[in-house]
C-alpha cells in the first residue's frame, strides 16, 4: 500500500507517494531522476555501485526500503559536488586517474567520502577495508586507493598532488575530458537515458542446457496488467540468426528448435513497466523436451559426444605460436610435461547490459547500447528486422 514518505535529499526536503517497500535506488533513479546512483548487480548488495549516505553512513540503496528513509537525510553523488564545485574526493578521483568507464565511481566516491568524514587520516588498509564491498571492473583499484589518499591529504590541508598530474601523452593531457561529469554522476549510461513512454522488455530464457522446445503459450503472460506483446521466433520479420557472430545460434529459439544452453532466448515480453515485463516473462509457459548434454569441454570434444550444434561442438580453433619451442626445449636443462587448465573468464562490465531502441524523426531505427562494436550491432540488428543496414 502506498504511503507518503518525506526525507531530506541532498539538502532539500522531498516527498514521495509510493510503496514504502520499494528500494531507495529505484525511487532515486526512476521517480526523482537522480541517475548518478548506479545499479551494477541484481539488487543483491554485491557491487556497491548504488552506495549513498544515509545520515552520513554509507548504505546500499538497492537494499534500503524507501520507508526506512522517512524523516532522515540522504546524500547522493549529485549532492556531494557538481562539475563547477567538485568535492575534494571527486577532484582527487579525477586528478589521480581513478576513473575509467566511471560506472563504479559514484559508489566509490560516496564510500570514500564517508570514510574521510569519520577518519581524516586513514591508513591504506583502512581505505581498502572501507571500499572492499565496492567492485570496479576497470581500474585494478590501485588508483582508487591513491585517489582516496590524495583526497585525505588535501582535506587535511596538505599541498598534495597526484602521482603524475596532468601527464602529457603524445601532446595531450591524460585527464579525461569528461571526468567532471563522471565523478559527479552526470554521465548518462544506457539505463540513465530518459525516454518518455518507453516500453520495457524482458527475455524468457531456457532453464535447460539442451532441450527441444515443444510448446509455448503466452496466454497467461498477456493477462498480466501492463503486458502489451509477447514476441516469439514467428514474429521475427527477417533472419532468425546472428550470422558472423556465432554459428547455429538463433535470436529466439522457435517451437521445434533446440535450446543449446541455459539462458537461450525463446520469447520477448514487452510491457509498460520493467516490473510488468518481468512478471510477464515469468508467466510465459514453455514446454521443453530435455536432450542429452555435454557439460565439459573435453567431453564435448570427444568423438562420441552428443552433438549440440548441427555440425559439431567446436566453435573455433586457434593456433598460438611464439618463438622456437623445439630449440628452447633442446637447450633446456630440465623438461616438464604437463597440462595446465584454467577456467574460461568472460569479461563483464559493471554497467548492466542494456539497450535502448527508438525510431528517430527521420524514420531511422536507432539502438543505443554500451559497446565497442556499434557496426557489428548494426549488422546484426538490421537483418533480423529484415532491413538493409544504413
Ligand atoms: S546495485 Fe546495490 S549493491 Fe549492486
Ligand atoms: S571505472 Fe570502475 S567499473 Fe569502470
Amino acid at each position: 500500500m502506498d504511503a507518503t514518505i518525506s526525507f531530506t535529499l541532498n539538502g532539500r526536503t522531498v516527498t514521495v507517494r509510493s510503496d514504502p517497500s520499494r528500494t531507495l535506488l529505484e525511487v532515486l533513479r526512476n521517480d526523482l531522476g537522480l541517475t548518478g546512483t548506479k545499479q551494477g548487480c541484481d539488487l543483491e548488495g554485491e557491487c556497491g555501485a548504488c552506495t549513498v549516505l544515509l545520515e552520513g553512513v554509507p548504505v546500499r540503496s538497492c537494499l534500503t526500503p524507501l520507508g526506512k528513509v522517512q524523516g532522515r537525510s540522504v546524500l547522493t553523488v549529485e549532492g556531494l559536488g557538481d562539475p563547477e564545485r567538485l568535492h575534494p574526493v571527486q577532484k582527487a578521483f579525477a586528478d589521480a586517474g581513478a576513473v575509467q568507464c566511471g560506472y563504479c565511481t559514484p559508489g566509490m566516491i560516496m564510500g570514500a567520502a564517508a570514510l574521510l568524514m569519520r577518519n581524516p587520516n586513514p591508513s591504506r588498509a583502512e581505505i581498502v577495508d572501507a571500499l572492499e564491498g565496492n567492485l570496479c571492473r576497470c581500474t585494478g583499484y590501485a588508483k582508487i586507493v591513491a585517489a582516496v589518499e590524495l583526497a585525505a591529504a588535501r582535506m587535511r590541508g596538505e599541498a598534495a598532488e597526484a602521482a603524475a598530474p596532468g601527464e602529457k601523452v603524445i601532446g595531450g593531457d591524460s585527464l579525461r575530458v569528461d571526468v567532471a561529469e563522471r565523478v559527479t554522476g552526470r554521465t548518462r549510461y544506457v539505463e540513465d537515458i530518459p525516454m518518455p513512454d518507453a516500453l520495457h522488455m524482458r527475455v524468457v530464457r531456457s532453464p535447460h542446457f539442451h532441450a527441444r522446445v515443444v510448446a509455448l503459450n503466452a496466454d497467461k503472460a498477456l493477462q498480466v496488467p501492463g503486458v502489451l506483446r509477447v514476441l516469439t521466433a514467428a514474429d521475427i520479420p527477417g533472419q532468425n540468426s546472428l550470422e558472423g557472430y556465432s554459428k547455429d545460434e538463433t535470436v529466439l529459439v522457435p517451437v521445434g528448435g533446440t535450446v543449446k544452453m541455459v539462458g537461450d532466448a525463446v520469447a520477448l515480453v514487452v510491457a509498460t513497466t520493467p516490473e510488468a515485463a518481468q512478471a510477464g516473462a515469468e508467466a510465459v509457459e514453455v514446454g521443453y523436451d530435455p536432450l542429452p548434454v555435454a557439460l565439459d569441454p573435453q567431453e564435448a570434444l570427444s568423438p562420441n559426444a552428443v552433438s549440440i550444434h548441427a555440425d559439431g561442438n567446436v566453435l573455433s580453433t586457434f593456433a598460438v605460436a611464439h618463438g622456437d619451442a623445439d630449440e628452447a626445449l633442446a637447450a633446456s636443462d630440465v623438461r616438464v610435461d604437463t597440462t595446465y587448465r584454467t577456467s574460461y573468464l568472460e569479461h563483464a562490465t559493471l554497467e548492466r547490459e542494456a539497450a535502448l531502441g527508438y525510431i528517430d524523426e527521420a524514420g531511422r531505427i536507432t539502438v543505443v547500447s554500451g559497446t565497442h562494436e556499434p557496426h557489428w550491432h548494426r549488422d546484426f540488428v538490421a537483418p533480423v528486422l529484415g532491413l538493409e543496414p544504413s
